[in-house]
């Protein structure tokens, strides 16, 4: 047999796959395609494939002979069994320094625990988050590759040949190791129910509250998209506000109202829950769905339960003005969170990970894409070791310049009886984070006086009775002993 011709394999012929595909042939790749149900290779490379450097297999067998070495095999197929059961029909025709990369939606364990089985064989595992949907896979999507390190030199020129490019920059670099590169997509879909929920609380709040219709709402998101909140799902909410059913009225008002989900927020807030990091605003945005989705019983409660009505005598311009910041610092706040919980992951998993590169990764090509993001790179490229998002320069003026009209939107929002928990959360963070003394000294008492789980005193009020950092004990009551309970930091 000839040598192979064949620079990369990828299995699982379904949409996101054949895009990837063709957009790595478009980029002068010899790509080797199958799929578990084989007539779809046929039907492929009968139709969308024709004429262009795609070679079709029929067996595990005939892709892998089809591939130069090291062999370079790309599955996009259902995160879950079929992709260990994939790996194991691989395995036995791979050889050493052979690459397997994971690009489907898996969770960060299971790819942690795919890179060590493969490593203990001299095969190496990439797990890499893909983002962008079904055009991002054709034109350029957002890639986050992690895993075995020396995977990277061998694919590096394809990934970010194919991934989206902005200001010439591709939106892909290596993540880290093991897990990392799904870890890091989890958080970016994270992200994205945050970026949803805020646009849907701003849009409640324009129609509810404030009495605008679709259209006029559409304009203003419209006129957003020319600002500071420039980005795809501020787009994307515009057209979808500006499209019409048959009958000349808006679409979206005739959809049932219960959010679907497919877990990957609840994997961030879970995984927020685990790492001790306060990352309320996904949190909240999971929370939402999860509320939406228990319609039958909100139309029960909505009969009994009152609350005030919204009265909108204000100015609208200064209205929609005050929306913009409110919207814009929660996103601040937000992406803080979301770059907290990298920070605390980074130390929890032994991960060097990259922040610059992931907010670069995250600028284009990907649902959450914005220009927003740009600032993101900047502060991190400025200083790589920043502590948190909000002690650079710049994401410190724009939120203390947007608080005003964000406290506003909280507060009018409250007076209103319409829900804005991500805009709630992220102020609550806001000032929570701000604060230096909060009241844990009252919490902490608490503690020590039902279940003796004790306290530190502050340094300044150390006395031979309170000694400064020790674990302390009193007695509250005079009643009960002395005896402390073992201490935990939760
Ligand atoms: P199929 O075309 O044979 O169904 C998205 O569903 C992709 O994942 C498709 O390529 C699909 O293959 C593949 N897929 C889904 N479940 C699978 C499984 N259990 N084993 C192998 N491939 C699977």
């Amino acid at each position: 047999m000839s040598a192979p011709t064949g620079d990369i394999g990828l299995i699982g012929l379904a949409v996101m796959g054949q895009n990837l595909i063709l957009n790595a042939a478009d980029h002068g790749y010899t790509v080797v395609a199958y799929n578990r149900t084989v007539s779809k290779v046929d039907h492929f490379l009968e139709n969308e494939a024709k004429g262009k450097s795609i070679i079709g297999a029929h067996s595990i067998e005939e892709l892998v002979a089809n591939l130069k070495r090291p062999r370079r095999i790309i599955l996009l197929v259902k995160a879950g069994d079929a992709v260990d059961n994939f790996i194991s029909q691989l395995e036995p025709h791979l050889e050493k320094g052979d690459i397997i990369i994971d690009g489907g939606n898996s969770h960060f364990p299971d790819s942690n625990r795919r890179y060590e089985e493969l490593k203990a064989k001299g095969l190496l595992f990439v797990g890499s988050g893909v983002s962008g949907g079904e055009e991002g896979a054709r034109t350029g999507p957002s890639l986050m590759p992690g895993g075995a390190a020396e995977a990277w030199p061998h694919i590096k020129a394809i990934f970010q040949d194919i991934a989206a490019k902005t200001d010439g920059e591709p939106c892909c670099d290596w993540v880290g190791p093991a897990g990392a590169g799904h870890y890091v997509k989890m958080v970016h879909n994270g992200i994205e129910y945050g970026d949803m929920q805020l646009i849907c609380e701003a849009y409640d709040l324009l129609k509810r509250g404030a009495g605008f219709t679709d259209k006029e709402i559409a304009d203003v998101f419209a006129k957003w998209n020319t600002g500071v909140l420039d980005s795809f799902l501020i787009e994307i909410t515009r057209d979808i506000l500006y499209f019409q059913d048959e009958d000349n009225t808006p679409l979206v008002e005739k959809i049932l109202d219960t959010a679907g989900q497919k877990g990957t927020g609840k994997w961030t807030a879970v995984n927020a829950l685990d790492l001790a990091t306060p990352v309320t605003l996904i949190g909240e945005a999971v929370f939402s769905r999860t509320l939406s989705a228990i319609k039958d019983e909100r139309v029960r409660a909505s009969k009994i339960l009152g609350g005030p009505s919204p009265k909108f005598d204000g100015n609208k311009e200064e209205f929609v003005n005050n929306l913009e910041q409110a919207l814009y610092a929660s996103k601040i706040i937000s992406y803080a969170q979301g770059f907290m919980l990298i920070r605390e992951a980074g130390k929890e998993y032994g991960w060097e990970l990259n922040n610059a590169g992931i907010a670069l990764m995250w600028r284009g090509g990907c649902i959450i894409r914005s220009v927003f993001l740009g600032e993101i790179t900047k502060a991190y490229r400025e200083n790589p070791k920043l502590e948190n998002l909000l002690f650079n320069e710049f994401f410190y003026n724009a939120i203390n310049k947007a608080q005003d009209g964000w406290r506003e939107i909280v507060a009018t929002s409250a007076k209103w009886g319409i829900p804005t928990p991500a805009f709630s959360t992220a102020l609550s963070f806001y000032d929570g984070y701000r604060s230096a003394r909060l009241p844990a000294n009252l919490l902490q008492a608490q503690r020590d006086y039902f279940g003796a789980h004790t306290f530190k005193v502050l340094d300044e009020f150390a006395s031979d009775k309170l000694p400064k950092n020790t674990n302390i004990h009193i007695n509250w009551t005079g009643r009960g002993g002395n005896v402390s309970a073992s201490t935990y930091d939760a």
